[in-house]
């Protein structure tokens, strides 16, 4: 249970809150790279900030307030150029470092004026990785951008889906150490789903570690050994907003204190008998969360988990909460927050922000999961394989893959 002021620190993203702050402290991923693809500026929303995406023509990525400095027009409707966006109003032109680099009448009736050496725009710098755009919108000097090794991995097929939930980020990314529930969301109520009424194995042990990074959890589960994978390393949560599963990531993105942009990655190696893929491009999509008559999609495992934390309310009320044994992860979680708001108020970088560029470039971290997919297996063995199985017909996590995605797909997986 937290004090209501307790719930309102860890859950205020905006700029000035403690969390905000913090938060902006880190490289934020906001969009699949290739959602500039077909249209090269989007709208985008991240810690209740209005900004734009864009690609412009050299393939600089840009992120700047989405009102013009001139007179706040709107640039996601404007148009890039060689070097930068242009508003579409009056023709200022806009850099991705947030200089302007044109005024277009002023240049030709007072060219000796230069007027836009005053005006700069907000912006925040981008990085392209594994398919993914990541910014930073915290302070100077930009810390090193985290190269996961994952994000580096070629031969495979990566994906990047996004789903934006109407609720706030902190409950979904609570639900990142949080493995009791995969027994009763995940297998429990799927039984149910099916018209089937066994039951999972119980978990009977957890473990909690906090690691580089972030934390970890391990799970045992009646008849598990303690050799299992799953006990030895566990699932890691990635400080502050990150959740990794091996070949997946996702992200509990803030949008807003009542919006989250839930953005993940999957990447799946060929069978060993298909061999490597080369792909030229990660392919972005959208997976919906409710179904045609307005309730939320359950048939997917990510999808489920939107159920449990849009259910939470828009911004989950712990001071009405029970914590249990199954939450020592939970706790531990809000506990690093608090510790990192203050080290940060203290002037401090807070925890796992790099400053050694040999430590960011290549980051590996513990895997599990690997083995479940990942080239050890030829097709056949797929077939019959337990989790990958479905992957012949559908995707194992969100609903909704799109047809252009699922060919590509099984192009790349040999199906
Ligand atoms: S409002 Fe953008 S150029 Fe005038
Ligand atoms: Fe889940």
């Amino acid at each position: 249970m937290l004090s209501a002021e307790q719930n309102r620190t860890l859950t205020q993203v905006g700029a000035g809150t403690p969390m905000g702050e913090l938060l902006r402290r880190y490289w934020t991923p906001f969009a699949g790279a290739s959602e500039l693809d077909e249209t090269p500026i989007k709208a985008v929303r991240l810690f209740g900030e209005d900004l734009v995406a864009y690609r412009d023509l050299d393939g600089n990525y840009g992120l700047v307030d989405r009102h013009c400095p001139h007179r706040r027009a709107d640039l996601s409707y404007g148009f890039v150029e060689q070097c930068g966006v242009r508003c579409s109003y009056h023709g200022w032109l806009m850099r991705h470092d947030g200089a302007v680099l044109e005024i277009p009448f002023d240049d030709l009736v007072h060219p000796q004026t230069n007027l836009k050496d005053g005006v700069r725009t907000k912006a925040y710098p981008v990085r392209a990785a594994g398919g993914l755009l990541f910014t930073y919108m915290g302070p100077a000097p930009v810390p090193e951008f985290p190269m996961w090794e994952a994000l580096t991995w070629t031969g495979g097929f990566a994906e990047v889906v996004r789903s934006e939930l109407p609720c706030n980020w902190l409950q979904c990314q609570e639900n990142s150490i949080d493995p009791v529930h995969f027994e009763w969301m995940h297998d429990n109520w799927s039984q149910r789903l099916a018209g089937k009424h066994d039951y999972a194995g119980k978990h009977i042990k957890l473990g909690f570690e906090e690691l580089d990074y972030g934390m970890v959890y391990r799970r045992m589960i009646e008849g598990m050994s303690e050799d299992s994978e799953l006990w030895l390393n566990g699932r890691m949560v990635l400080f502050p907003i990150g959740f990794y599963l091996g070949e997946q990531f996702e992200w509990r993105v803030p949008i807003d204190d009542e919006n989250t942009l839930n953005l993940c990655w999957f990447y799946s190696v060929p069978p060993k008998d298909v061999g490597p893929y080369k792909q030229h491009r990660v392919p972005t999509w959208v997976s919906p969360i409710k179904d045609e008559t307005g309730r939320w999609i359950t048939s997917h495992v990510i999808n489920q988990d939107f159920v449990a934390w849009i259910g939470q309310g828009t911004i989950a009320d712990r001071t009405r909460e029970y914590l249990a044994a199954s939450d020592r992860g939970v706790t531990m979680l809000r506990r690093q927050y608090f510790e990192e708001i203050k080290r940060k108020e203290a002037g401090d970088d807070p925890k796992w922000v790099i400053r050694d560029p040999g430590a960011a470039r290549c980051i590996k971290l513990p895997i599990v999961g690997r083995t479940m997919g990942s080239g050890e297996l030829t097709l056949d063995e797929w077939r019959d394989h337990p989790y990958l199985k479905i992957r012949f017909t559908d995707h194992r996590h969100c609903a909704g893959q799109p047809a252009w995605v699922r060919a590509e797909y099984n192009a790349a997986m040999g199906f």
